[in-house]
């Protein structure tokens, strides 16, 4: 149809997501559009990494709708970064190009499509060293590398930079940053406002499993409007 364009990449419908007697995510609705970069915040134990989980299709809801594009399919071009990124044991670029073999692209083009990944965050002088030695910050530029090799529409990020220092966190960022500006869609929890602040366009705020506010990002921090995003925020430390 015509209207495709126009389709969210990313919708929830009244998710719910429970675990026993446990509820962890109560009905959240939510359309998320291209072309910004959505962070999702909240206090520990909120519901971010469920509810990312949620939005890639690694857990299926209790009830509720996800749809991506329009479709209950999970699109194939979307990608995922954990927090500590998974190394096999060979080499960088073979790590890199891992995405690309598993989606079954061949050999010549997934190497030039995982050296081109490599340059492009900056890890191009270390291919072909052993991926297990690099530094944290190489790694998580590594698993960027892996993901962005996928040319993915959307990019869940769960804290990318939280087992990072300043100076690692920053290259991740200006990756990040460089990702979103070749189109593709960025979904991004955060532990640190500062990065918040610095990368969000605009902010999911998940209160003990609920969407308290989703709103842009100079709006979430100049003058949140729920009190408990409000008691986040001065919760930040200078
Ligand atoms: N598979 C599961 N089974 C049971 N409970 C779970 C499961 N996964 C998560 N939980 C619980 O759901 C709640 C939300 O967990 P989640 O990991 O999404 O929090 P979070 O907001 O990402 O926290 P943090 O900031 O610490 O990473 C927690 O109370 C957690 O213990
Ligand atoms: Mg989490």
């Amino acid at each position: 149809m015509s209207q495709e364009r126009s389709v969210f990449p990313l919708e929830l419908q009244d998710v719910c997501f429970a675990k026993g007697e446990q509820r962890i995510i109560e009905r959240i609705s939510l359309a998320i559009d291209r072309g910004v970069r959505t962070v999702i915040l909240g206090a520990n134990g909120a519901g971010k990494s469920v509810l990312m989980r949620l939005m890639h299709g690694l857990l299926q809801p209790s009830s509720g709708e996800i749809r991506w594009c329009g479709s209950r399919r999970r699109a194939d071009a979307q990608a995922m970064v954990f927090q500590r990124p998974v190394m096999l044991r060979t080499s960088a670029i073979a790590n890199a190009a891992l995405g690309l073999k598993l989606t079954g692209i061949a050999g010549a083009q997934r190497s030039a499509r995982a050296a081109e990944a490599l340059r492009r965050v900056g890890l191009a002088h270390l291919a072909e060293r052993p991926a297990r030695v690099l530094s944290g910050g190489e790694q998580q530029r590594l698993a960027l590398a892996r993901a962005w090799a996928l040319e993915p529409q959307i990019l869940f990020l769960d804290e990318p930079t939280a087992s990072l220092d300043p100076a690692a966190t920053q290259e991740v960022e200006r990756v990040i940053a460089e990702i979103a500006n070749s189109g593709c869609k960025i979904v991004m929890v955060t532990h640190s406002l500062g990065q918040a602040r610095r990368l969000a366009d605009e902010v999911v705020f998940l209160h003990a499993g609920r969407l308290t506010e989703y709103t842009p990002a100079s709006s979430f921090f100049a003058s949140p409007r729920s009190p408990e995003a409000a008691a986040f925020l001065r919760s930040e430390l200078p």
